[in-house]
């Protein structure tokens, strides 16, 4: 397809490089987790083989799932926000087609090294330091762009979505450099400039803020374009959004101890961490509420638009995570829920119902525009992928639950003599029928991923190159 380039076009390309491998790395690093989710039904899936096994496969999904398609769906939708709000181009095309080809090749190194067993061993920052350099060199041009391209802008304001995209760009960097200090001491191993709590704090301030800044403040960047778009309605409240913006961001950084409850961690430290995460409920719903009300007035659009459904349900989703990771950070709920799969339900109400969700949307709001089509290929297909979306999501959370409450509460059961009532393996066995749901449902929204795929190259395919070039020209009259 045609790409030439002209002054008053946009920078489509790298967009629409990264809309596609969002869906390529979501089918596989969905499948990886359909995966994994099977051997912990069926063991034998481990193959008896180091490297098909769940304990290295399962960095292997976080990875994918986080840093690929998540991460590819924050570069393809932050790019195309920024030059529409601002109304330029990207300051360099060459300097963003490194970011898609870097940002790829790291992710190939995390499918070749995880596998083998290289590992820092730090959860969600596992790539050891070639690759870990890599990767800051990419995010520091990522970040080089999208300022250097806000620097230029055509319009006086910074739209709120930019704010967001932008703090998510700062602390992410701030966040990989600090957790990967550390002594390289050959070409695959590495061990920490850290010991002990210090390295625990300084690893759960990374996972936490990871969850908060790359899972969740893009994401919103990503929201507050999205959904008054896609519901053709301003946000509800200007005012809102900056309140909501600076409490998220100063709130978020403290909350990293409730990771840590009843660990070596001064007490104090664990109690902060406590407090800031109960505070973080009102941003977080602030957020949340700011994007539902978009749609006063609009909710009739509902019925017939299932993109406009797939952004509603992720800030349902939102919302809902958002309650429960507060009520598990209150020590006493934690020493319940710790260690159990009621942790990896929340993850996945975030990870599935929020992320994955609010990121589906957006790019069938966008991937017809990229290409000059007046919409996707098929509108009952993406209806369909809500619904096995909506419905896997639900099994997968609903699942976790059962198994999470099960677990804590017959692990801590203990007999008048002070003996365990249960050994671990019952424990585990009455966890199986979650494992199955659990795989269906993951199943489910994979599968979904599927139709996103076809929809996707039948609409890709339909595309004349003039019609694209054509939409990837500058928007003259109107903000964004
Ligand atoms: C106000 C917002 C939130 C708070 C206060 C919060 C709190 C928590 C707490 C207390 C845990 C359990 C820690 C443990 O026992 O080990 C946890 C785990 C987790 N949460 Fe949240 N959560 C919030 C929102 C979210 C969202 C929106 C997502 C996803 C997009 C998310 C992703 C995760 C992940 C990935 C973990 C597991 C970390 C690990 O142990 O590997 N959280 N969260
Ligand atoms: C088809 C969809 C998916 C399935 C079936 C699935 C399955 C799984 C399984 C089986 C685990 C390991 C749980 C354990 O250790 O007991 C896991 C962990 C995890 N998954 Fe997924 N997953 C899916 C999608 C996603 C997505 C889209 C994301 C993020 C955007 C995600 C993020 C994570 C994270 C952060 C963990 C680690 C949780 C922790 O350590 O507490 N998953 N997933």
């Amino acid at each position: 397809m045609s790409t030439a380039i002209s002054p008053t076009a946009y920078n489509y390309k790298v967009v629409r490089q990264f809309a596609i491998m969002t869906v390529v790395w979501g089918i596989l690093g969905m499948g990886m987790g359909v995966f994994i989710a099977s051997q912990l039904v069926w063991p034998e899936l481990n193959f008896g083989l180091p490297w098909t096994s769940f304990g290295r496969l399962r960095p292997l999904h976080t990875n994918l799932v986080i840093f690929a398609f998540g991460g590819c769906a924050l570069f393809a939708t932050s790019y195309y926000v920024v030059q529409r709000t601002c109304q330029t181009r990207l300051i360099s095309d060459s300097m963003a087609a490194f970011h898609f080809w870097g940002w790829q090749a790291v992710i190939i190194g995390a499918g070749i090294t995880l596998p083998l067993g290289y590992t820092t061993s730090k959860e969600y920052a596992e790539l050891e330091w070639p690759l870990a350099i890599l990767l800051a060199v990419v995010w520091v041009t990522y970040a080089a762009v999208f300022f250097g391209t806000i620097i230029k802008r055509k319009t006086k304001h910074i739209y709120v979505g930019n704010w967001f995209y932008g703090a998510f760009i700062l602390v992410t960097a701030m966040l990989h450099i600090v957790n990967h200090m550390s002594l390289p001491v050959s070409l695959f191993k590495s061990y920490s400039l850290y010991s002990g709590a210090t390295d625990a704090m300084i690893q759960w301030w990374y996972g936490h803020n990871a969850v908060g800044f790359f899972l969740t403040t893009g994401f919103l960047g990503m929201m507050y374009y999205f959904v008054p778009k896609q519901a053709e309605r301003p946000i509800y409240s200007y005012r809102l959004s900056i309140v909501h913006f600076w409490a998220l961001i100063t709130l978020y950084i403290w909350a990293g101890p409730h990771h840590l409850h009843y660990t070596a961690l001064p007490d104090w430290a664990q109690s902060l961490g406590m407090a800031m995460s109960i505070i973080l409920l009102a941003p977080s719903w602030g957020g949340m509420i700011n994007g539902m009300m978009t749609l006063s007035g609009a909710w009739h659009k509902l019925r017939t638009d299932p993109i406009l459904r797939f952004l509603v349900v992720s800030l349902a989703f939102y919302g809902m995570s958002t309650f429960e990771g507060p009520m598990m950070a209150i020590k006493t709920v934690n020493s319940l829920s710790h260690y159990t799969d009621w942790t990896i339900g929340h993850v996945h109400a975030g990870a599935l119902g929020w992320v994955a969700m609010i990121s589906i949307g957006a790019l069938y709001h966008m991937i017809p525009k990229l290409w000059g089509r007046p919409q996707m290929h098929s509108v009952g297909l993406i209806n369909a992928h809500f619904w096995l979306a909506t419905i896997g999501t639900v099994l997968y959370i609903a699942s976790m639950w059962v198994n999470g409450i099960t677990q804590g509460l017959m692990w801590r059961a203990i007999n008048e003599d002070g003996t365990l009532t249960y050994s671990f393996v019952e424990a585990l066995q009455a966890s199986h029928p979650g494992f199955v749901v659990r795989a269906i449902g993951g199943a489910f929204f994979a599968s979904g991923m599927l139709l996103m795929a076809y929809n996707t190259f039948r609409t890709v395919r339909a595309s004349q190159p003039a019609e694209a070039e054509a939409a990837a020209q500058i928007a003259v009259v109107g903000a964004h």
